[in-house]
């Protein structure tokens, strides 16, 4: 099968050379000529970091931004997907918009790629996406118009510019920011994400939180005092890395600290530079408590909603005791929700508002599924044969065993929508069809409700998620395979490829030609002639027996059987749109 999965950054080696190895003075020149990492060494001999206040990456001078000198890499969010979003308020009672016509706000956008593989799934809806690297907006611009799609903004401006003329919104993203930006920035996100936003608003803030981050706030002073003299942004991050590297191989292994710096080697070692940069490097770095930024935020009238992710509102979801006593303390959600963090030691939250005035409901009723679509986090592993129970594995890759058989039921039904979605309702339908024996004698409002609820349950296992609708389109004007214009222009690019759901996908050079083939101008033939010339040009290098294929003739033969099962992978995993 070609290969295509989950985006894992390819490491990149860092070694630490003997000192005779690394002189200062050729330093630069050989990380330029070998793209390979430095040495863990010190920029100036002679810098003291007791003495002196070490450099940072600040956000911008007078004409640029730092993002401007090195931009973010381009991301989609699965949890900023709004039809989850808006799921998420319709469980907790919030009468949330129907994103096929909402008004979508993101500050701080980057790119704007992540509004972009929404604008194009929802052409009704409206997003506006600003940012201030203009660098950033204008590599937007450029591929907004290469996709086409016409239902999405991207303005330069800085966030603390935007008034309420800029209009109301249904869903106001902000993702990686609040951290990362002076108080008053903080406090106009805070305000838009208020006066911006409609009655029913969500408005999502992600942020770096404590306590986690105090641990790795002490890497940070390590990278910063380290690369205080280093004035090139680049230089700093693999110093950065080096030093973390360095660290780590000399703590012993079977010590916390040594196990601590390998666990933050390992993720470190595989972000993009640019990450480093932005996440450690900035001279801006506030994380705060989950309950400070929830104090915070009750200034601009704004309560909490949930988490994006909500499974992790549940202590039933901790393990070992810690929800037994938790449970015991008696606390309220909040309350409760930092105590988790400080059992999780977590470092990132992700936290869902709306305006303190809002009507929630926290009692779990199957009703408010009504209208949500279905889709599956799990895998069937087993199926549940001879009394034996069902076996599935999690998105996390752990295995969840299912006894009881209704529930087992609901999860089989789970598990076969593959990437596909469903109307909760279908779903439900369909299992009490399965079950009908069982379920003969009872009331089909009351069974319909019980199995609602273990989807519910489901939910806050992290075995299914909601949206609103279905989380991707599916429709397309053409008989001819077509992808969508995001995942085509991503393709080109050599880049990675996001979903419907905004997960990003790792492609091959044969997969992203393919993609880039299915524009719906082509039919089979004409994409697989495409094909063809793309391994005459060597744009990729098809192999047989472990030896590249040069003859065309037989590159069309292995590729017309390839082409099927490439096709329909590209199906499953919703890059096709499909003729209504
Ligand atoms: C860490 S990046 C995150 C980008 C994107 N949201 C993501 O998560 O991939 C922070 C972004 O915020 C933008 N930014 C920072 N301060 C800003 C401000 N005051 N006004 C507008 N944009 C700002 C930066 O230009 C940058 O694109």
């Amino acid at each position: 099968m070609l290969f295509m999965s989950f985006m894992v950054n390819l490491p990149a080696v860092y070694r630490l050379l003997p000192p005779d190895a690394c002189s200062r003075r050729n330093h630069l020149e050989k990380l330029k000529r070998s793209k390979k990492v430095p040495c863990f060494e010190l920029a100036d001999p002679s810098y003291s970091p007791v003495h002196e206040s070490p450099s940072t990456i600040t956000m911008s001078d007078q004409t640029s931004t730092s993002y401007d000198l090195l931009p973010y890499p381009p991301y989609t969010f699965p949890a900023t997907h709004i039809g989850k979003l808006g799921a998420i308020g319709r469980v907790f009672g919030l009468e949330a918009a129907d994103p096929a016509g909402a008004r979508v706000l993101e500050l701080g956008c980057g790119t704007g790629v992540n509004l972009l593989a929404m604008a194009q799934i929802f052409p009704g809806a409206e997003f506006v996406g600003i940012d201030a690297s203009k660098r950033q907006i204008e590599g937007g611009h450029e591929v907004l118009a290469a996709t086409g799609v016409s239902n999405l903004r991207l303005i330069t401006t800085d966030i603390s510019k935007i008034e309420e003329d800029l209009g109301k919104f249904d869903y106001i993203i902000t993702h990686g920011i609040y951290s990362w930006v002076p108080q008053e920035v903080k406090d106009a996100i805070l305000r838009i994400s208020s006066e911006n936003l409609n009655p029913n608003g969500i408005a999502y803030v992600s942020y770096n939180c404590l306590p986690g981050w105090r641990m790795r706030g002490a890497l940070r002073d390590m990278m910063i005092m380290h690369t205080g003299g280093i004035s090139n942004t680049l230089d700093k991050v693999a110093q950065a890395k080096a030093l973390i590297k360095f660290l780590a191989e000399s703590c012993a292994e079977e010590t916390p600290y040594g196990k601590y710096l390998r666990q933050e080697l390992e993720m470190i070692s595989k972000a993009d530079d640019s990450y480093i940069a932005h996440e450690f490097l900035e001279s801006d770095n506030d994380p705060l408590y989950f309950t400070d930024f929830l104090k915070a935020a009750a200034k601009f009238n704004l309560g909490y909603l949930g988490d994006a992710d909500p499974a992790t509102m549940i202590t039933d979801n901790l393990p070992g005791p810690a929800a037994q006593t938790l449970k015991s303390l008696k606390l309220n959600l909040l309350a409760t929700e930092q105590y988790m963090d400080f059992v999780r030691n977590r470092t990132f939250r992700s936290t869902l508002l709306c305006h303190s005035a809002a009507q929630l409901n926290r009692n779990l009723d199957p009703r408010r599924l009504d209208g949500l679509h279905v889709t599956s986090l799990i895998a069937l592993k087993e199926e549940p044969t001879g009394g034996k129970p069902a076996v599935f594995t999690s998105a996390g890759g752990g295995e969840l065993t299912v006894n009881e058989p209704i529930t087992a039921q609901v999860f089989l039904h789970v598990g076969r929508l593959g990437k596909a979605s469903k109307l909760v309702d279908d779903l439900v339908e369909g299992v009490s069809a399965s079950m009908a024996d069982r379920f003969k004698d009872l009331d089909p409002a009351a069974v319909k409700s019980d199995l609602s609820r273990v989807l519910l349950q489901g939910y806050l296992k992290k075995m299914v998620d909601f949206t609103i609708g279905a989380p991707g389109r599916r429709t397309s004007s053409s008989d001819n395979p077509e992808a969508l214009p995001l995942a085509r222009q991503q393709a080109a690019r050599g880049l990675r490829i996001s979903s419907q759901r905004l997960e990003m996908l790792n492609s091959d050079a044969f997969v992203s030609k393919l993609i880039t083939l299915c524009d719906g101008s082509r039919d089979r033939a004409a994409i697989i002639a495409g094909m063809v010339a793309a391994v005459e040009a060597r744009e990729f290098q098809l192999n047989e027996n472990n030896q590249p294929i040069t003859d065309p003739e037989r590159a069309k033969f292995v590729i017309e059987r390839l082409y099927d099962s490439a096709v329909q992978n590209l199906t499953n995993l919703g890059l096709l749109l499909q003729k209504a």
